[in-house]
């Protein structure tokens, strides 16, 4: 039976009423409201079970598509004794994305990522600490940042592909994630780290992945094999990177000098000027990489998917066409300015994580009742306690923000169209980096690292993907494409147009 990624996110509201931690907040929540309203229609389920059954029949985006189409854009369904409320669309989400994080929190249904991320950072530490922390990452990718990083994923790109032959066939998906893998150390942790053991620690990587599973949610500390390999890589993890952190601090490493997330990370200050420990600097780096890696490799696969299937040659030629005139405009220079006016290839990807949101629904716990208002004008009280989910694979394709939802058109996100600005320019119809207050700092940086890899890819190779459209493996936390993604290549060079 197909455990889907959708039941397992929503798992992870379950598993808050295992975890007795921060209850007393939950009871002090009032009505937010002055007049009585009502709570949200709830879905039929099964006797004890609530939904889960129609989950696990038709999937996870039929069966929340099924009760929107059935409740509207606000609703409740039961999953064993869970109340989840779904916010569907631009008009309800604005509390769910700015809400304040005393009155609707992510603390409640995170705690599983503790042995992932380590003691001391992200969902171990209080609010405030974990605010600065993520201000800290926000730092190292500022503009000033990603100038560095850009020349650093060029690099790294230009190396990993001069390796390929002059024609061949490769599985896209696996050759990104290798890719990927080496362009975040690069630009995380420098020399050291790729120097002495890329291999080891992207083995640890895979183990720390492996080691977040669907009984992950409910059972953290389960002693299975997955995460007796996740507490290993972890604890190795640790002590490769201290190692790295005192040798950086006692300046006796070359690479103190660089300018990687690393070192930003070692250099940052808590507001009332304490410096970061070893632990911290661990723990952040681990984070960075859990958010970031898997996300961009499996995006950069779909863009890749999505150009070249037969069905988008002319999104392909538009693509390749602006490549031209950048070699017309710059020659072989590919930097952070002239990644910046690549806005062709910029919406491809945008118009990719439209259609494929590596996170598909996010979740927040109610600390405290608020009311929303939907489109049609029908008001609902969101009762305190519940879990609220933001399904973006739904409200990422409604029909009345984005025209022929389900066609791959990146010209929607240009000039004149703007589609994801429709409907009075509502915030959180596009939200595939979340919004608000949890807006993904690494979204520059995403992009930057995808840009980097498709410029490249679309001068450097004539490319047809030889295997059928993959479907979307739901049985992962971040679906991906299903399966191997099977491209064929000649390597050609790109010329310039001739005006
Ligand atoms: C295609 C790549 C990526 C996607 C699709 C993505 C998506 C997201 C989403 C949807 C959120 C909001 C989560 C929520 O509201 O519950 C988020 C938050 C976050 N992301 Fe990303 N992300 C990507 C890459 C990265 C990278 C490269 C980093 C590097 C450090 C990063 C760091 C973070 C952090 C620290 C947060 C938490 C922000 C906060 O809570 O204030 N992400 N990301």
């Amino acid at each position: 039976m197909e455990l889907t990624a959708f039941v397992w996110l929503v798992f992870a509201a379950v598993f808050t009423t295992c975890t007795a931690v921060r209850t007393k907040l939950t009871r002090r929540g009032t009505p937010r409201t002055s007049k009585s309203l009502p709570q949200p229609p709830v879905a039929t389920g099964a006797p004890l079970l609530g939904i889960l059954p129609a989950l696990l029949a038709k999937g996870p985006l039929q069966a929340i598509r099924d009760a929107h189409a059935e409740m509207g854009s606000v609703f409740t369904v039961r999953l064993l004794h869970r109340k989840v409320t779904f916010l569907v669309g631009p008009e309800v989400s604005g509390h769910f994305y700015q809400g304040l994080d005393s009155e609707i929190s992510q603390d409640e249904v995170s705690q599983f990522t503790i042995p992932t991320f380590g003691s001391g950072v992200a969902f171990d530490v209080d609010f405030a600490t974990r605010r600065e922390q993520f201000r800290f990452f926000g730092d190292a990718m500022k503009p000033a940042k990603l100038r560095t990083y850009a020349g650093l994923m060029v690099r790294e790109v230009e190396e990993y592909f001069a390796r390929w032959g002059q024609s061949g066939t490769v599985d896209l998906k696996h050759e990104l994630e290798a890719l990927v893998t080496l362009v975040a150390s690069r630009c995380l942790f420098g020399e050291e780290v790729r120097a002495k053991m890329l291999g080891e620690v992207s083995t640890h990587l895979r183990d720390l992945h492996d080691g977040m599973r669907l009984v992950t949610i409910l059972f953290p500390h389960l002693p299975i094999p997955a995460h007796r390999r996740r507490d290993r890589a972890r604890a190795r993890l640790g002590e490769i990177f201290s190692q790295i952190v005192s040798s950086r601090k006692a300046g006796s490493s070359a690479a103190a000098a660089q300018s990687d997330m690393l070192q930003s990370l070692i250099d940052s200050r808590y507001k009332d000027g304490r410096a970061t420990t070893d632990t911290e600097v661990v723990g952040m780096l681990v984070s960075a990489l859990f958010a970031g890696q898997h996300t961009t490799s499996i995006t950069g696969t779909w863009a890749g998917a999505r150009l070249l299937d037969r069905a988008n040659e002319e999104h392909l030629r538009a693509a390749v066409q602006e490549q031209e005139r950048m070699v017309a405009r710059h020659g072989d220079r590919v930097d952070y300015e002239v990644l910046q006016e690549m806005e062709t290839l910029h919406r491809c990807v945008k118009e990719t994580l439209r259609l494929h949101p590596p996170a598909t629904v996010l979740l927040r716990h109610t600390r405290r009742s608020f009311a929303v208002r939907t489109r049609e004008g029908k008001e609902y009280e969101v009762p305190e306690g519940h879990t609220i989910a933001s399904p973006m694979v739904v409200h990422h394709q409604l029909p009345y923000v984005y025209s022929d939802p389900e066609r791959y058109e990146p010209g929607r996100f240009g000039p004149g169209r703007e589609e994801s600005e429709a409907d009075g320019g509502q915030a959180f119809s596009y939200t595939a980096f979340g919004g608000g207050r949890h807006a993904c700092v690494g979204e520059a940086f995403a992009y930057m690292q995808i840009k980097v890899i498709w410029s490249h890819l679309l001068r450097n190779f004539d490319m047809e993907m030889v295997s059928p459209f993959p479907e979307t493996d739901w049985f992962v936390v971040m679906p991906g494409p299903k399966g191997k993604v099977m491209v064929s290549y000649n390597r050609r060079r790109i010329s310039a147009p001739c005006y």
